[in-house]
């Protein structure tokens, strides 16, 4: 149970920002402490606007946080660094490069020669499900398809750690829920460690060995709960199971338990 030497360990984190409306700095990370070990796959679930990306950006290292600290295997970090993938939201995907070439960028910054970037990325390319579409730009792929080959090109970079934020969220329902269960099945087989946010409780759910709550604005640790479900996960499965829903419960009470009050008044 004792993960204080994890592979992240963020500590103490605080965290505020410009706010015009009250002309002043307003508190967004109130000292968020997250440790995730080797392999773990940890979701970090709150409502909208109590920190979940500003946690991510700072881990990431694009963003610095006003006190607290953030280390990756023993090294303290504060500037983006290979050792972190990031996937956003948003398809972060270069427009101007084929999908071959998207997915080889990270890896021709590393300086690795071209027959080696080459046989990478075709491993990532074919992992994420998209051989047939090296050659393709971003315009061509669909949001689904995209967002895989933004996977693929975080993992073929050989990150120690990858950041996902709400990387689901602009796909449809069912391309959304094919996409959590390839991803649980290429953590599980390249035994990636991840730190996922999200503020759908069951994709939660369905991903994690452990969600964090965050409370509403600002951000804190409210609870950190084992989600101790078989793995691989399905959906046809898990939907039905009493488990999944007992953690599914669960997690909603804490969550809207806890900040209603907070969204109401906000
Ligand atoms: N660069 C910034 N300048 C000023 N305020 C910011 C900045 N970035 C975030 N904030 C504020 O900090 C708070 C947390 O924002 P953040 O984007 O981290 O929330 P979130 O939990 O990711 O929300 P969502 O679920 O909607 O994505 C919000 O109140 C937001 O307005
Ligand atoms: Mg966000």
């Amino acid at each position: 149970m004792n993960t204080a030497a994890g592979l992240l360990s963020v500590r103490n984190i605080c965290k505020s920002h410009f706010d015009p409306n009250i002309g002043g700095q307003a508190e967004a990370l109130q000292a968020v402490s997250i440790t995730v070990d080797h392999h773990e796959f940890v979701s970090v679930i709150g409502p909208s606007g109590c920190g979940k990306s500003t946690l991510l950006r700072i881990v990431a290292g694009l963003d610095q946080p006003n006190s607290g600290e953030i280390s990756v295997a023993g090294q303290r970090v504060s500037r983006p660094g290979a050792d972190r993938g990031m996937v956003f939201q948003e398809y972060a995907l270069f427009p101007w490069k084929t999908t071959q070439a998207n997915v080889e960028f990270g890896l021709l910054l590393k300086g690795i020669k071209k027959e080696e970037r080459a046989e990478i990325a075709r491993r990532f390319i074919e992992l994420v499900g998209l051989k047939g579409s090296e050659q393709k730009y971003p315009h061509h792929l669909s949001g689904g398809m995209r967002q895989r080959a933004a996977v693929a090109r975080a993992m073929a970079n050989n990150p120690k750690i990858l950041l996902m934020d709400e990387p689901f969220a602009a796909v449809d329902a069912m391309t959304r829920q094919r996409l959590q269960e390839e991803l649980t099945a290429i953590s599980a087989s390249e035994r990636t460690t991840v730190l996922f946010v999200t503020h759908a409780i069951e994709e939660a759910v369905f991903l994690s060995d452990r969600v964090v709550v965050l409370s509403g604005r600002p951000g804190r640790v409210i609870a950190d709960m084992k989600i101790e479900l078989d793995r691989p996960r399905r959906w046809d499965e898990l939907a039905g199971e009493r488990r999944f829903n007992d953690y599914r419960e669960q997690l909603t009470r804490l969550l809207y338990g806890a900040n209603a009050p907070v969204e109401m008044s906000s």
